[in-house]
């Protein structure tokens, strides 16, 4: 049985469009490009099909964030996770997401080198996965990169600000707040929107320079950490849903997942060691 067909198709969301039983199309690169400056762009991290199914109810891209290597693998940052976790988280999203945009990170040392070889392992991670786009940080100097591989068939989201894969040269996670960086992250953002990126992150960075560089690119900016007036929010979802016990400024927690999962954990302990569950209703009668 594939994992999609294991996946329920009950909750299905109507197309106000096209009337009952019916699902909107999927969002496309244009579709997304054409939201700039208008309804906000609802985008959430997702690394397994499950998740994917349920925020493709409501969501406007999934990305599969190489911040799985820290939320799902228990990696201290990013930089560990390789191109095979990208492609074999990459393929659950895809088969758990019908209607969002699914765009799959570039990891640490798979895209920097050279556009060659950013062009072999991008195309391998849309070949493997069915996605629709690639994400790679880096501004001025990614735009030759990112002129590349959008030029033959690749699109890209660029990521700016704070780049967690520069941890080791900015030592470590460190917003953007000092005016006298604003300029780097403005020339930043012109330079991969002139090399064809088609959306552009805008993390950890103070909300004047996110509202600034989203007045001045005509690409959607998503903001993470960075101002309400971008084009998009993106947020990774364990943190959305309260599932990580660290709750960094620029995360709203709209649920409480761990303690919830702590409880039902809890309960089913005791109840194993009680000998209570499985109770008579979780058995199988003799025939
Ligand atoms: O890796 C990731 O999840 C990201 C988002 C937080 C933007 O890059």
């Amino acid at each position: 049985m594939s994992t999609r067909s294991t996946i329920s198709k009950k909750a299905a969301i109507t197309d106000p469009d096209q009337g009952p039983g019916t699902r909107r199309k999927r969002m496309t690169v244009p579709d997304f490009m054409a939201r700039k400056g208008g309804e906000p762009l609802v985008c959430l991290t997702s690394y397994t099909a499950h998740v994917a199914h349920i925020c493709d109810q409501v969501c406007d891209l999934l990305l599969v964030g190489d911040s799985l290597g820290m939320v799902i693998h228990g990696m201290p940052n990013t930089l560990g996770v390789t191109l095979e976790h990208m492609i074999m988280h990459g393929q659950a999203v895809v088969r758990g997401a019908d209607k969002t945009l699914v765009v799959v990170d570039m990891p640490f040392g798979s895209f920097e080198e050279s556009p060659q070889a950013a062009f072999r392992n991008a195309s391998r991670v849309i070949k493997e996965t069915g996605c629709h786009a690639v994400k790679l940080e880096g501004g001025v100097e990614m735009a030759p990169t990112i002129q590349y591989l959008s030029r033959r068939g690749i699109p890209v989201m660029a990521h700016i600000g704070l780049m967690p894969q520069a941890m080791n040269t900015m030592g470590g996670f460190k917003a953007v707040r000092d005016e006298a960086l604003w300029d780097r992250v403005i020339e930043d953002a012109k330079a991969v929107e002139a090399a064809g990126a088609f959306a552009v992150v805008i993390e950890g960075v103070a909300a004047p320079l996110a509202d600034r560089i989203t007045a001045e690119v005509a690409i959607p900016t998503i903001g993470i950490g960075a101002s309400a007036q971008c084009d998009g929010q993106i947020l990774v979802f364990e943190d959305m849903v309260g599932l990580l016990p660290r709750v960094p400024t620029f995360v709203k927690r709209y649920g409480a997942m761990e303690e919830m999962m702590r409880a039902a954990v809890g309960q089913y302990a005791e109840e194993v060691r009680a000998r209570s569950f499985p109770g008579d209703e979780h058995t199988y009668k003799k025939k």
